[in-house]
């Protein structure tokens, strides 16, 4: 089999990646180790910055979003006793969306636009550095090869891209502290996202739609959900975020998905091999405290099919060349951004990082240079193409 691209994970860097080529007259085949029902249920990420949601607009991929998904123009910043809104359409000029990642991804694969074959297995690549291709075994259990002019590698944090990429440099963070998530069959106790600072662990209310929310608690590394019956989450998330503070009530409803996310923040270098490049999570991961994983795999596919299509179509290679370098300026933006606002909501069990962590808050929540900053950095800066 040939190809131009060979694309590595149909996860949504793939997807859009494979519909952006597609849209520029580039082909592209997607292999896949998961099944396509597995792949789109995968519960992840919720929030799509301004720019994100331009950019799916912009290529025909905006319909649903609009319709379904939620504008919000901020989020409220808490600490014990106090509740503050941040707008970042005043403070910033942009807002962001709620629209899950499992309709994201619905609709990339409406689209049409993708080549997959999914359920494949034993995907490996070779010769990344002059003429790449890849090898793999198929659904039906058949020995394949898929030569192209260059490898995707969107596959994610624990794909084969990464170290086929062979990094010059590995940065990487490990967090004492993880997420239990839960989705709940209720209507959100809110409007808007609340970030939570509580001296017994950071809490967020985030949700999906009108009859689903999303909330999190900080856990320590290793928690077992089993440990976490859903009354004790929802005591638990009544208490951090403040439930019967000035009339404020958390619903409980019930709890349809429970699962446990570590923290790091992991950033490899370059994001390029040779006819290999690295998109999303494959190159980076960040801690999802500033919602940042799904709006960072989106930013780099939209440099990453500009670049393959100006090799591939016109021949012109600037655009490949600096593909590593274009991307990392807003991967190490968003690494940082991610790790602020981590070690500033979760509790770490020092004192002085509490009153540090406080002080910071306040700031953040009472100058207007300090709330710009943020809403900025949460909203997102403009791609940039
Ligand atoms: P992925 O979505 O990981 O897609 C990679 C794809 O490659 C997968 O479909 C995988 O099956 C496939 N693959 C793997 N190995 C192979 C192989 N050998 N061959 C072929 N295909 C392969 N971000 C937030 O902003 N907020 C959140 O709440 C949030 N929650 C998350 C929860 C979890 C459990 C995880 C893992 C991530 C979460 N993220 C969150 C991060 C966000 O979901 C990711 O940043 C985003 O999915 C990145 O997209 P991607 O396409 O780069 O990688
Ligand atoms: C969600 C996840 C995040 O990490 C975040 O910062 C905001 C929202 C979510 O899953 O809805």
């Amino acid at each position: 089999m040939r190809t131009q691209v060979a694309i590595i994970g149909a996860g949504p860097a793939g997807l859009l990646l494979a519909h952006l080529l597609h849209r520029g007259g580039v082909e592209a085949v997607v292999i896949e180790t998961r099944s396509q029902e597995y792949v789109a249920a995968r519960i992840r990420a919720g929030i799509l910055e301004s720019s994100s949601v331009e950019l799916l607009e912009s290529v025909g991929l905006g319909d649903r979003l609009r319709a379904e998904g939620h504008e919000h123009r901020g989020i409220y910043l808490q600490m014990p006793g106090e509740r503050h809104h941040l707008d970042f359409v005043d403070l910033a000029g942009r807002s962001v969306w709620v629209y899950g990642q499992t309709e994201v991804q619905k609709d990339l694969v409406a689209a049409g636009t993708a080549d997959v074959r999914y359920e494949v297995s034993d995907v490996v690549l070779h010769s990344v550095e002059d003429r790449p291709y890849v090898t793999f075994v198929d659904s039906a259990g058949k020995a394949r090869r898929l030569d192209a002019d260059v490898i995707a590698g969107c596959d994610g944090s624990f794909g084969p891209a990464r170290a086929a990429a062979a990094p010059d440099e590995r940065f990487e963070r490990v967090y004492p502290y993880s997420w239990l998530g839960i989705l709940a069959d209720v209507a959100p106790s809110t409007d808007e996202l609340i970030y939570a600072w509580h001296p017994d662990g950071f809490a967020l209310h985030s949700m999906r739609s009108e009859t689903v929310s999303r909330l999190y608690l900080q856990v320590p590394n290793g928690t077992d959900p089993a440990d976490w019956p859903d009354d004790r989450v929802w005591a638990e998330l009544a208490k951090r975020l403040g439930h019967g503070q000035d009339g404020w009530k958390l619903t409980p409803g019930p709890v349809t998905d429970k699962s446990v996310l570590p923290m790091r923040s992991y950033v490899q270098t370059p994001m390029r091999r040779g006819r290999l490049f690295l998109a999303g999570d494959a190159a980076h991961i960040v801690p999802p405290t500033g919602a940042k994983g799904l709006n960072l795999a989106v930013a780099d596919v939209a440099l990453l099919s500009r670049a393959l299509v100006a090799l591939l179509v016109e021949g012109d290679s600037r655009f490949a060349d600096s593909y590593s370098d274009d991307a990392l300026r807003r991967v190490w933006r968003c690494t940082h951004f991610s790790w602020w606002m981590t070690t500033m909501l979760h509790a770490s069990g020092d004192p002085f990082d509490a009153q540090l962590q406080l002080s910071q808050l306040r700031w953040v929540t009472t100058s207007q240079a300090g709330a710009t900053g943020l809403a900025e950095n949460y909203a997102g800066l403009p791609i940039g193409l």
